[in-house]
């Protein structure tokens, strides 16, 4: 059976919606084809001399690898001469990058996203990814982008994505119709659907959590930790730990087999690590949308509204009936914990 491509797959779904100008599907083409360009760099990783620090650190304080720097102005390449997105938001830029070109400003889009997911996974050859997410800009189309275009809760999200720099090259994107997944076949360029409408199972029995800093969670992740390794037949439990440290791996992961990442405030940083915009929002629509849920312990991912393009939030996301359970400790053991955040 001859196999469909991205471009043919979001061509097909820019036809079934008459009103469609192309727009969105010339942005998705464009991400596609940075993911390509970043895609063959970290494939030449060992050889070339990729791996290792750049020299410099990001707004968060974290060290930029030379892969961070690359991927973030491949990202930036594509959309800026693309003609479609008319400001982004990066991990590894303090502020946002407004297009001033013409072309960019008639662009209907703004976009956010963490070029290399997983950093200190590089050099040990550990899956790392790329996360983007797509707004509809809220300033006028031919003014310059603005804040307010990029500080937009989950809920208006046009689309949002993943690639994963795995054992296979994998592109996961949604525009709120369901959730597909395309394999990148290198020997001809193109990524290929392999996982059309994909579905996270209701439960699973993995939890992903970096348990080492355990002593500083909220009590409610404490006990769901110890319900997740207490001994149930009927619910088979104990769970399974899978922790790899490439947000994108982990859930893609249970995204296949079921399960629950968290990354859980704690006393010290109550909104835990990972960031709303660029790493969390676009997840939760993903996941979401393939029948999951996500939590910050208490609200929907999608329903937080950012103030600032850097913000963190406590994460749960995952299987739908695992997230639920998870809430339900946190609800009980830790109902304080939201006004910390
Ligand atoms: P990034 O590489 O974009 O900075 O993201 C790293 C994130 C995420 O991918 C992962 O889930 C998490 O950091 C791991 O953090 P810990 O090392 O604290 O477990
Ligand atoms: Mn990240
Ligand atoms: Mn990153």
């Amino acid at each position: 059976m001859p196999m469909k491509t991205l471009v043919q797959f979001i061509n097909e779904k820019q036809s079934e919606y008459p009103s469609a100008t192309g727009d969105l599907t010339r942005l998705l083409n464009d991400i596609g084809i940075a993911a390509k360009i970043v895609n063959r760099e970290i494939r030449r990783a060992g050889l070339a001399d990729i791996n290792g620090y750049f020299g410099t650190t990001n707004i968060q304080g974290e060290d930029q690898k030379k892969l961070d720097v690359f991927a973030n102005d491949q990202f930036i390449n594509a959309l800026k001469h693309g003609g479609q997105c008319a400001a982004l938001a990066s991990e590894e830029n303090e502020d946002m990058i407004i297009f001033g070109n013409k072309y960019s400003m008639q662009g209907k889009y703004v976009v956010a996203f963490d070029p290399i997911d997983g950093s200190s996974n590089i050099e040990v050859n550990v899956p790392i990814g790329t996360i983007f997410a797509i707004y509809k800009r809220i300033s006028s189309v031919g003014a310059s982008g603005s804040l307010e275009d990029l500080l937009q809760s989950g809920n208006h999200l046009v689309a949002a994505g993943y690639v994963m720099y795995g054992s296979s090259t994998m592109l996961v994107y949604t525009t709120g119709n369901g959730v597909n997944g395309f394999t990148y076949d290198a020997t001809v360029g193109l990524f290929f659907l392999s996982h059309p409408n994909m579905k996270i199972p209701e439960n699973g029995t993995i939890y992903s959590i970096n348990e080492a800093n355990y002593r500083y969670f909220p009590e409610g992740v404490k006990r769901y930790i110890k319900y997740c390794q207490e001994d149930d037949k009927a619910t088979n439990r104990p769970y399974s730990t899978r922790y790899i440290g490439s947000l994108v791996a982990d859930v893609h992961r249970n995204l296949i087999r079921g399960g629950i990442f968290i990354y859980p405030g704690t006393l010290k940083n109550p909104n835990g690590k990972l960031r709303l915009l660029y790493e969390l929002a676009p997840m939760a629509f993903i996941v979401e949308q393939a029948g999951g849920k996500a939590s910050d312990g208490f609200r929907r991912i999608m329903d937080l509204e950012p103030y600032d393009l850097h913000q963190r939030a406590p994460v749960f996301i995952g299987s739908k009936e695992m997230v639920i359970k998870a809430e339900e400790f946190m609800q009980e053991f830790s109902p304080d914990f939201v006004e910390k955040m």
